[in-house]
C-alpha cells in the first residue's frame, strides 16, 4: 500500500493542499497539488463554512487530479488569534536513581497540569529542555543518574470551537482530519536550517489575516504568537488611502507595494486602475510606500515585543525569518532589519524536496511544513528524543473529536 501524505493549510487567502508519498526508505516525492482561494475565513478563522468547505473541495479535486490519488484524510494546520503559547514545568522524584521514560512521562505530566481553561484544547506539548538534579540544558534525560527530574515545556492551546468549525469543514468536504498542527510551526519545519533553530531565529508568517509568531533557542521552541494583522490589511489600507477598489488595491500592492519608503525613487510613477468608469490616474509609487510603511512598522513593532516576551531576544544569532505571502512585499526585508536589529531572510519551502518552482513560494510553507510533519525520521528540527520533531507529544485529532462531544 502506497504511504501518502497530505497536507491542507486553510489560510485566510487560499486553501493549499499538497499530496505526497514516502517510500520506506523515509524519502518524500511530492505527488500533486491544489490551491483554491477561500473567502470564508476571518484572521485565521472560519467564518462561513459552506465558503470554506467549497475552497477545501476545489483545492482537493485539484490536488487529486494532478496526483491520480484519491484523498481520504488530511493533516490539517491550525492558525488565529484564539491561539495561545505558554511555558510552563514541573518537577518529579526520579525512580530507582536512573531517569527512565516513565519519569519522562510523569515529569511532562507535571508540567502540562496548568490550569487550561474547560474551553480551550492543548494542541502542542513542546518540551524545551530537561534537568536531573543541578544538570541543566539536558535534551535526551533518559539513562541519566540523578535522583530529581525537571521539565521546561511551551504548551500551545486553541478554542474549542474553532475546532470543531474546522472538523465540520473537513467532514462536509468529503475528508477526516488526523491532526491539527499550529501553522508556524509547520512552516518553521518547511523553511528553518536546523542550525538556526540551535542558534536561536524568530519565524514570522506573514498571511494575509494573521502574523504568526515562532521563537526557538536551543532547538526548542520558547514562545508562540498570533498577532491579528497581515497583509488584508496593507490591501485595506491602500483601498481606503487611495479610494479604489479592493481588487484593485490587491493588484497594486502586489505590483508597486513596497513596505518602506527607502527603496522607492520620489520620480517613480504608477498607474491607477479608475473608478466607475473614470480615466485611470496616475499617482507616485511613494503614495503607495507611504501608506504601508506605518502598517508593517506596526506589524514588526507588535512582534518585536512578543520576541522580547520569549525572554531570548538577545540570542537570536540567527536573526528573523519571514515567510507567508507578505514576506514577498518589496522592502519588508530592509524594514524588518531596520526594526529588529538582526539579520533578515525570507524563508522558502526549502526542505520538502521535489517543489516545483510555482510552489517554492513563502506562501507555501505552511502547507509543505504539514507534509514535512508526516514523514516521520525527515526531521529538519531539534530531536527530542521521543517526543519527536518538535517535541512534541502527538495531540490527535481525534482527543479533540471526543472531548467535543
Ligand atoms: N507579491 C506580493 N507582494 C505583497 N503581498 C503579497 C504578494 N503575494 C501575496 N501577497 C499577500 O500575501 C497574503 C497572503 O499570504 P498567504 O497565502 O501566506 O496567507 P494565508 O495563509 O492565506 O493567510 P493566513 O495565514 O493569514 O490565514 C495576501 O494578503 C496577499 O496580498
Ligand atoms: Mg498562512
Amino acid at each position: 500500500m502506497r504511504n501518502l501524505l497530505t497536507g491542507l493549510d486553510i489560510g485566510t487567502s487560499k486553501v493549499c493542499a499538497l499530496v505526497a508519498e514516502a517510500s520506506p526508505d523515509g524519502e518524500v516525492a511530492l505527488l500533486g497539488h491544489g490551491a483554491a482561494p477561500c473567502t470564508g475565513l476571518r484572521k485565521g478563522v472560519v467564518v462561513n463554512i459552506d465558503a470554506t468547505v467549497e475552497a477545501i473541495r476545489a483545492a482537493l479535486d485539484e490536488a487529486e487530479k494532478s496526483s491520480g490519488q484519491r484523498i481520504g484524510s488530511v493533516v490539517v494546520g491550525v492558525a488565529g488569534p484564539h491561539i495561545r503559547g505558554l511555558n510552563s514545568h514541573g518537577i518529579v522524584a526520579v525512580r530507582g536513581g536512573e531517569v527512565g521514560a516513565r519519569d519522562v512521562d510523569r515529569v511532562i505530566d507535571a508540567a502540562r497540569a496548568v490550569a487550561i481553561p474547560l474551553d480551550r484544547q492543548v494542541l502542542h506539548i513542546l518540551p524545551q529542555q530537561f534537568a536531573v538534579d543541578d544538570q541543566e540544558g539536558v535534551r535526551e534525560p533518559i539513562g541519566m543518574a540523578g535522583v530529581r527530574l525537571e521539565a521546561r515545556i511551551h504548551i500551545v492551546t486553541a478554542a474549542q470551537t474553532y475546532g470543531q468549525n474546522l472538523t465540520k469543514c473537513c467532514e462536509r468536504a468529503g475528508i477526516t482530519p488526523l491532526e491539527m498542527i499550529f501553522e508556524p510551526l509547520a512552516s518553521a519545519d518547511a523553511a528553518l536550517f536546523p542550525e538556526e533553530r540551535e542558534l536561536g531565529v524568530a519565524l514570522l508568517d506573514i498571511g494575509g489575516g494573521t502574523t504568526d509568531i515562532v521563537v526557538f533557542h536551543a532547538g526548542a521552541v520558547m514562545h508562540t504568537a498570533v498577532l491579528p494583522l497581515g497583509g488584508n490589511h496593507l490591501t485595506s489600507d491602500i483601498a481606503a488611502g487611495i479610494r479604489t477598489p479592493i481588487a484593485d488595491a490587491e493588484k497594486l500592492k502586489i505590483s508597486y507595494g513596497a513596505a518602506t519608503n527607502l527603496i522607492v525613487r520620489r520620480e517613480e510613477m504608477v498607474q491607477v486602475p479608475g473608478v466607475g468608469g473614470r480615466e485611470p490616474k496616475t499617482i507616485a509609487r511613494r503614495m503607495l510606500s507611504d501608506i504601508l510603511e506605518p502598517r508593517m512598522e506596526e506589524i514588526f513593532a507588535m512582534a518585536q515585543r512578543e520576541i522580547v516576551r520569549s525572554g531570548v531576544a538577545d540570542c537570536l544569532a540567527s536573526g528573523v525569518v519571514l515567510v507567508g505571502g507578505t514576506a514577498l512585499l518589496e522592502g519588508t526585508q530592509e524594514l524588518a532589519e531596520r526594526i529588529f536589529g538582526v539579520p533578515v531572510r525570507r524563508g522558502l519551502p526549502i526542505n520538502l524536496r521535489g517543489l516545483p518552482e510555482e510552489l517554492m513560494k513563502p506562501m507555501h510553507t505552511t502547507a509543505a511544513g504539514l507534509i514535512l510533519h508526516q514523514s516521520a525520521g525527515r526531521s529538519v528540527g531539534a530531536g527530542m528524543g521521543r517526543y519527536g520533531r518538535w517535541g512534541r507529544l502527538r495531540s490527535r485529532l481525534s482527543d479533540w473529536v471526543r472531548d467535543f462531544f
